[in-house]
C-alpha cells in the first residue's frame, strides 16, 4: 500500500480552512506543504504562518517540503509551526554538512527527509539513505504544481528501491510532481511508499472523491 499526500499548492488559498477540513475527512494519509523561497526555486509559495494555521485545523501528518536555500536556519521555526516531517533538498546543501542538518531536524522531534531533483543522479544520495526516514525523488523540477510527470522517474525509483532493500534499510521513497492515476499504479509497482498529488486532486470536481479513488488504486 502506498500513502497519498495531497499537496495544497494548487488549492484555493482563500478557503484554506475548508480544504484542510476536507482533507481531515478524506482518505489522505498526509498533507504536503510546499515551501518555496524564490531563490532555490523560481517561485514563492507558503511560509511559517501558513504551516501554523494549517496545524490548528489539520488532524493529518504534516509533510513540509522545503525548497529553500539555507534550510538549517528554518528547521526549528517549521517544527514549532507544526511540521511532523521536514524535507530538505540535497542540492541546497552541497556545501553544507547535510547529516548535521538531518540530526538537527531529528533533535526537534521531527522526521528528517531529503529530496533530489530530476537531474541529480539518484546514486548521489544512496549514502544518505540510512540517515533519513524518507527520500523524495522529484518527478518534476521543483517550483510549480501542474507540470508533466518525468518518465525517467520509474528507473530512478527502481534503482533506489533496490539499494534500500539490498541494504535492509527502512527508508521510505516519495515521489512528487505530475502524479495521477495514469502513473500511480506503476509508481507503486516500482516501490514508491508515498505519492504527493497536487493539481490532479485540486483541479478535479470532487477532491474528496478523487482522493478516495487514488487511495483505492494504490491500496
Ligand atoms: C512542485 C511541488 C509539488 C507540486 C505537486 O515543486 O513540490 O508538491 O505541488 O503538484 P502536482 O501534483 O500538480 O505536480
Ligand atoms: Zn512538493
Amino acid at each position: 500500500m502506498s500513502l497519498i499526500a495531497p499537496s495544497i499548492l494548487n488549492s484555493d488559498f482563500l478557503t484554506l480552512g475548508r480544504t484542510i477540513e476536507m482533507l481531515n475527512e478524506s482518505e489522505a494519509d498526509w498533507v504536503h506543504l510546499d515551501v518555496m523561497d524564490g531563490s532555490f526555486v523560481p517561485n514563492i509559495s507558503i511560509g511559517i504562518p501558513i504551516v501554523e494555521a494549517v496545524k490548528r485545523v489539520s488532524r493529518k501528518f504534516l509533510d513540509t517540503h522545503l525548497m529553500i536555500v539555507n534550510p538549517e536556519k528554518y528547521v526549528e521555526p517549521f517544527r514549532n509551526a507544526g511540521a511532523d516531517l521536514i524535507n530538505i533538498h540535497y542540492e541546497a546543501c552541497r556545501d553544507k554538512d547535510i547529516k548535521a542538518i538531518f540530526k538537527q531536524i531529528r533533535d526537534t522531534g521531527a522526521i528528517p527527509a531529503v529530496a533530489i531533483n530530476p537531474d541529480t543522479p539518484v546514486e548521489d544520495i544512496f549514502d544518505l539513505a540510512e540517515y533519513v526516514d524518507m527520500i523524495l525523488v522529484m518527478s518534476v523540477f521543483p517550483g510549480f504544481g501542474g507540470q508533466k510527470f518525468i518518465e525517467t522517474t520509474y528507473d530512478r525509483v527502481a534503482a533506489l528501491r533496490k539499494f534500500i532493500d539490498e541494504n535492509s534499510l527502512k527508508t521510505m521513497i516519495q515521489v512528487d510532481g505530475g502524479v495521477s492515476p495514469e502513473n500511480a499504479v506503476k509508481l507503486k509497482a516500482v516501490g514508491v511508499d508515498v505519492m504527493v498529488v497536487g493539481s490532479f486532486i485540486f483541479r478535479s470536481a470532487e477532491p474528496l472523491k478523487t482522493i478516495y479513488e487514488l487511495k483505492s488504486l494504490v491500496s
